[in-house]
């Protein structure tokens, strides 16, 4: 039998390069051999939205899913749905947060990172922050996914998942399967300023949906080796953010670009256009594709219904066993 992957993605609007090589690439490639089941997960985007800006999540979550599709999620061989559409999610995470302790939660490190980014402290901090990764744990298990493709950074998340089901396991009797993670090769995309990761909060980065001059536009402005000051000086591909994307986009010429680089027989101008010639050209057909779906009235929403009907299926059964083995069925 096909193992189940489970993966969210916080709708985010858009994707980006670093969205695509790190996570997208590999949800698309996943689906020859797995069972694959990804969520645009709405209810996690809240623990840093409130109020008024809730209304960007819906917008946010049809072109992320567009970028999805585009890139070839297939909604005809995997489930593609909105987390908060199926509401089982919500009982399954009232019910884990019964069995999880406290510190298992204040000891995951993205939970101290996240306090600290956001400005807030463990007093003034949510309680829904406090439990994010108990809710990710009922994401994946409510499903009875046995594998989760994830970034390095969401290890720890995994790890809890797993000692969550042991606990409810123990306690119950054998329910869930213990989710494995499968870290994707998930190489750290610089963003356009060359210091930090590509991001859409930073404004560093490279939409897949763009047209072809707005990614010129946008490849000029990359910060490049900040000691290459005169066209005649001599570039340091290792230090350089655009190198790093030509390893992606121009891998045939890698050799080439390293050596006129080095040599300065090309300056960064010259090399940033043949970066982003070859974006243009290797996104071509995934943005046209965009385009065709885009255009498609109640496409999108009839892929997200048919999803959230599919999922929903899967979702009542397992939460019916939980309640069962619980003693809490009604019937
Ligand atoms: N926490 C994940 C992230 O920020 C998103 C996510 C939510 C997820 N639920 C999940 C990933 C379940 C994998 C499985 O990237």
């Amino acid at each position: 039998m096909r193992g189940r992957i489970f993966s969210g993605m916080r709708p985010s609007g858009r994707l980006h390069l670093g969205n695509y090589l790190g996570a997208l690439q590999n949800w698309v490639d996943l689906q020859s051999d797995y069972e694959c089941i990804y969520s645009a997960v709405d209810v996690h985007a809240l623990t840093d939205m409130q109020g008024d800006v809730t209304k960007e999540i819906k917008p946010n979550i049809n072109e992320m899913v567009l970028d999805w599709l585009a890139a070839g999620v297939d909604p005809d061989s995997s489930i593609v749905f909105v987390q908060s559409h199926v509401r089982e999610v919500m009982i399954l995470h009232s019910i884990l947060s019964m069995v999880t302790p406290m510190g298992w939660l204040m000891r995951v490190p993205t939970f101290k990172e996240k306090v600290r980014q956001m400005h807030e402290t463990e007093e003034t901090v949510s309680y829904g922050l406090v439990g994010y990764p108990v809710l990710m744990t009922s994401d994946i298990i409510l499903y009875k996914a046995d594998t989760v493709p994830v970034g390095e950074d969401q290890l720890p998340h995994i790890e809890l998942a797993r000692e969550i089901v042991r606990r409810f396991n123990n306690l119950y009797g054998e329910t869930f399967p213990e989710p494995q993670a499968k870290v994707t090769n998930n190489p750290v995309i610089l963003g356009l300023d060359g210091k930090n990761k590509m991001s859409k909060s930073l404004q560093n980065h490279v939409e897949l949906a763009y047209s072809e001059e707005e990614t010129i536009a946008r490849i000029r402005t990359a910060f490049t080796d900040p000691e290459r000051l005169k066209r005649s000086d001599p570039g340091r591909p290792e230090i350089c953010n655009i190198y790093t994307l030509q390893k992606y986009f121009n891998s045939d010429k890698l050799d080439e670009i390293y050596r006129r680089c080095t040599s300065a027989d090309i300056g960064c101008v010259e090399d940033k256009q043949m970066l982003a010639d070859s974006i243009n050209e290797k996104l071509a057909d995934f943005r046209e594709r965009r385009r065709e779906l885009a255009d498609r009235t109640d496409y999108l929403e009839q892929v997200l219904g048919d999803g959230a009907a599919k999922a929903r299926l899967i979702a009542q059964e397992t939460l019916s066993e939980v309640l069962d083995r619980m003693n809490l069925s009604v019937r």
